[in-house]
């Protein structure tokens, strides 16, 4: 069954890396007609992934209502050797078709005006709340400075990049880790940080963790970090990490006002 899964481990994925991204981008200002054609061919390439991927979910869609009908009317299914591997496959197919979707849409931003203060709020609320419908024992805690002022910039994907976080935090920490979400103004910039007592990354990978498709996890996508790097770049802003294995992990994420 895991054949199916085109997500992999390894760094055989012939996909591309920030290295050739940032490669892209230099000839893309040395060379004014290339970076024309480059625009355009990137611009069709996010529209066929788009239309790909509204083209596959349709008939998904319809697959995973059926299965979901046929179960609840003949539970003895549930008996049949792969069905509970299937449902997982289909579920896993949906969110990754989901996580390509906003992974291909990270960079188009719509703006409005809002309190980020009142954002990061908004977030560690709903965050602490699923903890606790979880019944978890992770502890939690919030802090945001106030007087951070208004802000400019794409709410839905900025509170996308918080959860993206605060989930692999809480994917790396055990039953009783710790976890917290902090933020502060400091004069033009809002910094943002979340920080885990979780397995930490090993110093041999932490590089390749902002690259697409890169996941070292049984059901992950590998597409969280890198549509979150490249929804901050969008707003002008910068994610790193630092981490030690066995210790914990922060993410700073520093987004000028
Ligand atoms: N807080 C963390 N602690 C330890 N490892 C982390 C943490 N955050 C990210 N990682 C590592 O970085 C990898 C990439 O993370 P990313 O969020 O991009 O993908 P993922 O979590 O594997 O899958 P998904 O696309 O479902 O989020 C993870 O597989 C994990 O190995
Ligand atoms: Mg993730």
């Amino acid at each position: 069954m895991t054949d199916l899964r085109i997500v992999t481990e390894s760094e055989e994925f012939p996909v591309f890396t920030n290295i050739d991204i940032n490669k892209m981008n230099r000839l893309m200002e040395e060379n004014k007609a290339a970076k024309q054609i480059m625009s355009q061919l990137l611009e069709n390439h996010h529209t066929t992934v788009s239309m790909i991927a509204h083209e596959i979910r349709n008939p998904l869609t319809l697959v995973s209502s059926s299965l979901q009908i046929i179960e609840k009317q003949h539970p003895e299914v549930k008996k049949f050797n792969n069905w509970e591997q299937t449902m997982e496959d289909i579920q896993f197919m949906c969110s990754l078709l989901n996580d390509l979707s906003s992974f291909n849409n990270s960079s188009t931003l719509h703006h409005s005006v809002f309190s980020i203060e009142q954002l990061i709020k908004n977030v560690a609320v709903s965050f602490a709340i699923s903890l606790d419908a979880d019944g978890s024992d992770i502890e939690f805690t919030s802090r945001v400075v106030p007087g951070m002022g208004d802000f400019t910039g794409d709410k839905i994907k900025l509170e996308e990049v918080l959860l993206n976080l605060l989930r692999n935090a809480r994917e790396a920490v055990d039953k009783s880790g710790r976890i917290s979400l902090s933020a502060e103004r400091q004069k033009d910039t809002v910094i943002i940080r979340c920080q885990d007592n979780g397995c930490g990354i090993p110093a041999d990978i932490i590089d390749t963790i902002f690259d697409p498709f890169v996941t070292y996890k049984e059901n992950g996508t590998g597409l969280g970090l890198s549509s979150s790097r490249q929804i901050i770049e969008a707003h002008g802003g910068s994610i790193n990490v630092e981490s030690a294995p066995e210790t914990g992990t922060v993410f700073t994420v520093t987004l000028p006002v």
